[in-house]
């Protein structure tokens, strides 16, 4: 069907509705197969039935969603069909790693293939649109959404947004195995005052436009069905009636085509932000602002015929949103084949074990190695007695982390299923040692007793996957005490150890736990192949590649703590007390961004930029030379960073504008390439628009963040066309 066609039939169908029809159109209920959201409530069967429901969350299986797609079909005056939605954050049944993790292995084709298997399960659930990407830069490891965030930098950030967007829908929304994207939470939600979950956001204008919005308007530019909107408001104003930054910017200036659709009652919720007085204020609000659809809310249901009476909408600016849902439905091609994802295509054996696979590739791929004394990693497989220690060893339900959708424990891995398959299991001594979240350390003897008969401790510990996510912030973020007893009564064993974080976040750990530590691994929630994913990388099966997509600070009050900060005053100088920094803490962190080790190492030559000088309009190439030195094959990222030292505004220490991978065997050298537009260098200037500057430009290019790792050169900016100037 041609746009004519479709937009003839969109408004044939209009002209028909009534207006309970059309809200409707705007209502999304959720069901309880899944809780996302406050209250627990059963699908309103009648309401579909009568045409007052528009699309359904938290409902999948291909003959569930049949029955109900019937009904509206079938039932409903018009035969609408409804659209099912679910958040498909890091898989539907095989569960990838969570994206704080899978960013860290800053490869933009991992990321793809990663959603293009979530999309085609999800698909065969019945399902038609995803909640996902989730796109808010995040730099508080305290907030517990950390964990779904693709980490602190708005470059990394909008490349994630543009892979997944792309490969959910994969160019046709109504082909089989493709899902619509929503783009969340619109904006800067990240920013929750001392990260407490739903909390107020305050943001300049400019970190807004530099650092929060790109990732979304990435999101944009690769197509995205839909956006929600944060539940969080800025300065005040809720995202769900915030018309400047929904309708103004997004809808008009960035040309979104697709739907907005709220957060779970976000639009009710506006009664308590104390911006509404009632269901219809709440409702008028979030219409005018261009919010499309309710979810879970039933404020639209409620309230808009009220803000009809009262005058605070119209029926136009009710048909708009109705023909953008509408829109939606005929790209999902629902019009055509309201049954198309309910087929019950079932993966072949060889389908699913490649799903399996690629769980496989990208746990081990999200895995960051950060220390390891004495290469005492990789281990050779069936070597020597292991004690395997720590709630988190065989802890299969966790290894999946949060918003895990259809992933199944008992399909799930736990480090110590992947160890059985390589050591003779009694040369593996088993003992928790501790719960995850309890104080009881009465089990750490047990745990000794094992670790005193091996050669090697494997000491996991962590967070469950319930302690981030939402609604999983944590004013305290380290490890939970009887953990850290654990660690310290196993340590002072001095067996080699070896410490496993698994969790949603960055964690604050002790001085006396990285040093006491051997090696030191952070394994995120690798997801339902982790166990396997882990052993490969212990036994260097896989040489570890992941980086930190986020800072890891030394102690909770450097929290918020991110690279790209703008340099003071006074910096840090640990000689002039009159400087920027703690008097009890370091400024510096645990864990730079980008930091990661593998089991080989890489030199790096200087950056060797093509010009001297970059004109406006024009892109440079960047390249540098980079040589295995080390004795196994092995992948290095490289990280591309700018500096303008001299600007009309403060700029920020390093600024990201590119990464890129490169695989290595012993003993080769090879050459990365950077491109580098000038126009990556505008930033917000003083009068909020976007300003190219003359002057000079650092260029720094290296293995992380840390300033250690970096080598550098400088090139000049020139603005002005004319040849003279
Ligand atoms: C609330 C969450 O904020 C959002 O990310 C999610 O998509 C919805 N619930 C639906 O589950």
């Amino acid at each position: 069907m041609n746009g004519t066609d479709r937009a003839a039939r969109i408004e044939a169908l209009l002209a028909e509705m009534n207006l309970d029809e059309k809200i409707g159109q705007l209502n999304m209920v959720s069901a309880d197969l899944s809780v996302s959201g406050p209250g627990r409530r059963a699908l309103p069967l009648a309401d579909i039935s009568a045409g007052l429901v528009g699309s359904v969350l938290n409902w999948w299986g291909a003959r569930d969603t049949r029955e109900i797609q019937r009904r509206a079909v079938e039932e409903t005056r018009l035969g609408i069909p409804l659209f099912f939605g679910f958040d498909v954050i890091h898989g539907q049944r095989t569960i990838f790693p969570i994206p704080l993790a899978e960013a860290g292995a800053f490869d933009t084709t991992l990321w793809e293939r990663t959603a293009r298997v979530a999309a085609q399960e999800a698909a065969e659930d019945g399902l038609h649109l995803t909640f996902a990407p989730m796109l808010d830069v995040a730099r508080d490891p305290r907030w517990g959404r950390i964990a779904e965030t693709p980490g602190e930098d708005a470059f990394l950030g909008a490349a994630f947004a543009d892979a997944k967007v792309r490969a959910f829908q994969n160019g046709d929304l109504s082909r089989n195995g493709n899902l619509a994207a929503t783009a969340k939470h619109f904006v800067a939600y990240g920013l929750v005052n001392a990260g407490r979950e739903y909390a107020q956001v305050d943001v300049s204008e400019r970190a807004l436009r530099d650092v929060y919005l790109p990732p979304f308007r990435a999101a944009v530019e690769a197509g995205a069905a839909a956006i929600m909107p944060a539940f969080t408001d800025i300065a005040g104003l809720p995202m769900h009636a915030h018309r400047e930054l929904l309708f103004s910017l997004v809808r008009e200036r960035w040309g979104f085509e697709g739907v907005f659709i709220s957060d779970y009652s976000g639009i009710a919720e506006l009664v308590n932000h104390g911006v509404a007085a009632d269901l219809v204020e709440a409702a008028a609000l979030a219409l005018k602002a261009g919010v499309d659809i309710d979810m879970m809310g039933f404020a639209y249901l409620k309230g808009l015929p009220g803000a009809l009476e009262r005058g605070l909408v119209s029926m136009a600016e009710i048909d708009v949103c109705v023909r953008r849902v509408l829109g939606l439905k005929f790209a999902l091609g629902l019009f055509d084949d309201p049954y198309r994802a309910c087929a019950g295509d079932v993966p072949d054996f060889a389908t699913r074990a490649l799903r399996r696979a690629l769980a496989r590739e990208s746990g081990a791929r999200s895995i960051v190695l950060l220390k390891n004394r004495h290469d005492i990693l990789p281990h050779d497989a069936g070597h020597g007695t292991l004690a395997v220690v720590g709630p988190l060893a065989d802890a299969r339900h966790d290894m999946l982390g949060p918003w895990c959708a259809l992933g199944d424990q008992d399909e799930s891995f736990a480090l110590l299923d992947g160890l059985y398959g390589r050591w003779p299991r009694e040369w593996i001594l088993h003992a928790p040692g501790a719960t995850i979240d309890t104080t009881d350390e009465t089990m750490i003897e047990s745990a000794c007793a094992a670790a005193r008969g091996a050669d090697c401790v494997i000491l996991c510990l962590g967070e469950s996957r319930s302690m981030s996510g939402e609604a999983g912030s944590r004013a305290d973020p380290s490890l939970p005490a009887a953990q850290l007893a654990l660690a310290k009564a196993v340590m002072a064993l001095e067996k080699p150890v070896v410490a496993i974080l698994f969790g949603g976040r960055p964690l604050i750990l002790p001085d006396w736990l990285v040093e006491a530590s051997d090696a030191l691994i952070a394994a995120w929630f690798p997801g339902s192949e982790a166990g396997h994913a882990l052993a490969d990388i212990l036994t260097g099966v896989c040489n570890p590649s992941a980086r930190l997509a986020a800072t890891w600070p030394m102690a909770a009050g450097q929290i918020p703590i991110w690279f790209g900060q703008r340099p003071t005053g006074r910096p840090a100088d640990a000689k002039e007390m009159y400087s920027s920094k703690y008097i009890d803490a370091p400024v510096e962190p645990r864990f730079a961004f980008g930091e990661g080790l593998s089991y080989t190492n890489f030199l790096l030559g200087d950056p060797q930029p093509d010009r001297a000088v970059l004109q406006r309009g024009e892109t440079m190439s960047i390249s540098v030379c980079i040589t295995n030195a080390g004795s196994r094959r092995g992948r290095q990222t490289l990280f591309l960073f700018t500096r303008d030292p001299v600007a009309s505004l403060s700029r920020p220490l390093l600024e990201l504008k590119g990464f890129r991978q490169i695989d290595l065997d012993a003993g080769e050298t090879g050459t990365v390439t950077f491109e580098l537009a000038a126009d990556d260098l505008a930033f917000t200037g003083c009068d909020l628009s976007s300003v190219l500057e003359d002057g000079c430009i650092e260029i720094h290019i290296g293995f992380s963040a840390r300033r250690t790792s970096l080598r550098s050169a400088a090139i000049e900016l020139k603005t002005s066309t004319d040849a003279t100037a």
